[in-house]
């Protein structure tokens, strides 16, 4: 039983993916599980090619600086041949109809505002692509939350088409429900989520953020102007997000806290932050000065994951007439 999870480089790690993801993967993950660097999912819209790279390299060190086993772990491109491959005949497996009917693609192709002319094919295909990420490993289940729970339906899907029309070759893969976790809000703006791909990065704490920087963040982190310490998710957003970092950063539940002002929960927040975030900005720093150990690691779980997934690739082009 393999579990496939991935992170997409759009931006630099923060809090809440640590908290939300990154965490939660290192410690209760099974030895099987598998973890990647989905830097070929973050070509589907306007990006910087040589960001791209240096965003790809950091995640990889922060996932194992996480705790994550390297021989668990490795970056999407590195299989850019047998991905390629594999998608090609999943392309020819998926109709235009499957593919176009993803609410992900309707939502992500109208809102960039740009004509529908120039949204990039990879937008559309990329559901294929995340398809042949989980069928090339072999991964029995994807968790997900609500908007990829389609993506894998696709993958069953053409998992389930391949396999009768052309012979059995893909474990056919179930969308599992990831355990609810902190949902970490922007700082500057707690209506949204924090997120990579925000521009305005005063909102986010970065997993790489130094520890000054992450106190001055935490500090201006939007509250409301009562000052009475209670948590209050509805009526009191910011406070409460920052509650809930606290929470998930020590144990105790955000009600419990007794604080007097707004200044000291920032200072506690800031102070349990920079303590969690510690050791893996230390571990993650010292392999991306160390070029050479990040490159074997990279290099090894590249090899490991072509390695499992060479035999079905290999089935699927014979058996394909290719
Ligand atoms: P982002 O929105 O930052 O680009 P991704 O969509 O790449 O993040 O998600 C990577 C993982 O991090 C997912 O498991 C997702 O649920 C988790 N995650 C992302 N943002 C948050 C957040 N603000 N709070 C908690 N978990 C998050
Ligand atoms: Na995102």
């Amino acid at each position: 039983m393999t579990r496939l999870s991935a992170i997409t480089p759009s931006g630099h790690a923060h809090i809440g993916n640590h908290l939300g993801a990154i965490s939660r993967w290192a410690s209760q993950g099974r030895p099987g599980d598998l973890y990647f660097v989905s830097d070929l999912h973050a070509m589907t819209v306007s990006y910087n090619p040589a960001r791209l790279r240096v965003l790809s390299r950091e995640l990889l060190a922060v996932l194992v600086a996480s705790g994550i086993a390297p021989e668990q772990v490795f970056v999407q491109s590195d299989l850019v041949r047998e991905l390629g491959a594999l998608s090609w005949v999943l392309e020819c497996t998926c109709s235009y109809g499957e593919a176009a009917r993803m609410t992900q693609f309707k939502q992500k192709s109208t809102e960039s505002g740009e004509p529908m002319n120039s949204v990039r094919l990879g937008l559309l295909t990329y559901p294929v692509l995340m398809a042949a990420d989980i069928l090339l490993q072999g991964a029995s289940e994807v968790p997900v939350g609500d908007d990829q729970a389609q993506h894998v339906e696709l993958a069953r899907s053409l998992a389930r088409r391949f396999n009768s029309t052309y012979g059995e070759v893909f474990t056919v893969p179930s969308a599992v429900m990831p355990p609810t976790t902190a949902r970490v809000r922007d700082l500057a703006d707690p209506t949204r989520k924090m997120s990579k791909s925000t521009q305005d990065t005063i909102g986010s704490v970065f997993i790489l953020d130094e520890p000054d920087l992450i106190r001055r963040k935490i500090r201006r982190a939007v509250t409301d102007g009562s000052d009475r310490v209670a948590y209050s998710p509805e009526d009191q957003p910011g406070l409460a997000n920052l509650l809930e970092i606290l929470s998930a950063c020590t144990g105790t539940p955000p009600r419990d806290f007794t604080f007097g002002s707004y200044g000291e929960v920032k200072e506690a927040v800031a102070e349990a932050v920079i303590e969690e975030l510690r050791p893996i900005r230390k571990g993650a720093l010292d392999l991306l000065a160390d070029q050479g150990e990040l490159d074997r690691i990279r290099k090894a779980g590249a090899e490991r994951a072509a390695e499992r997934g060479a035999h079905r690739l290999t089935s699927a082009l014979r058996l394909a007439g290719v």
